[in-house]
């Protein structure tokens, strides 16, 4: 189902081994064959919704969220046969579905206008985001630093700069996707000068280790600040994390 362009550890983004991750897998970028026509569609429909249903969020980055609850298409990639087992076996754990549904998918725009998501770690353990629609881009880029979150962290939240010796660019395209465990690995879009970019995310946790996630409440009310993903969140800690986290220490 894919072609492993590049791919990194975790090891390799972070310059260390850390504790707080599913498995070693870092970041990569995959040459897909999902349905041009499938792809399409939610490209479409996205855009049709885009004014009516599309917020600029806290971090630059203007979205739709729970989009699969307003293109159901998005659960036919995402379920397609043979994708889950294919990332599961690349992220070196079993994959399952996000449980927090306002942000299980989301299509994002970027551009000059739309913006362009700064410095952070992810609060979601692995993300698949798929490039829809790559048009004139200049910048755009997969932008990570390589070391630690809270030391690079401290600089861009300084208004320092990051040396250049340690960002790694992953280039959007269609037809490829970039998938990755970037929990804690200081990341954003590298500033876009023109040009406009529709991507598709679909988030997953770790079945066998769902307690390793990165959304506390507040972070994930930064950006959701209705407060109706409060059942489904503590269903989740309830249901699949503490029995999880309480299993490793027996
Ligand atoms: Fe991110």
């Amino acid at each position: 189902m894919f072609d492993v362009k590049q791919q990194f550890t975790r090891r390799e983004l972070l310059g260390k081994p850390t504790y707080w991750q599913a498995s070693d897998f870092g970041a990569a970028q995959l040459r897909h064959q999902y349905p041009a026509d499938l792809l399409d569609t939610i490209r479409s429909k996205a855009l049709e919704i885009k004014d009516e249903n599309s917020e600029n969020r806290p971090l630059n980055l203007r979205y739709i969220r729970g989009a699969h609850k307003l293109i159901p298409e998005i659960l036919d990639l995402f379920y397609l046969p043979g994708r889950l087992e294919a990332l599961s076996e690349l992220a070196e754990t079993k994959l399952e579905i996000y449980p927090i549904s306002v942000i299980t998918t989301a299509v994002t725009f970027m551009g000059p206008q739309d913006g362009t998501v700064d410095w952070h770690g992810d609060g979601v353990p692995f993300t698949e985001l798929i490039a829809l629609e790559v048009d004139d881009v200049s910048g755009g880029a997969l932008e990570i630093y390589r070391g630690d979150f809270d030391e690079g962290s401290a600089v861009v939240h300084g208004g320092g700069d990051l040396p250049v010796d340690t960002l790694t660019h992953l280039t959007h395209e269609v037809g490829s996707s970039i998938f990755g465990q970037i929990m804690r690995v200081l990341h954003r879009t590298e500033p876009m000068a023109s040009g406009s970019r529709i991507t598709l995310t679909l988030n997953h946790s770790s079945a066998e280790k769902p307690f390793i996630d990165d959304n506390p409440m507040f972070y994930l009310a930064a950006d959701n600040p209705t407060f109706d993903w409060v059942d489904e969140y503590v269903d989740d800690v309830r249901t699949r994390q503490l029995p999880a986290y309480m299993a490793t220490r027996s």
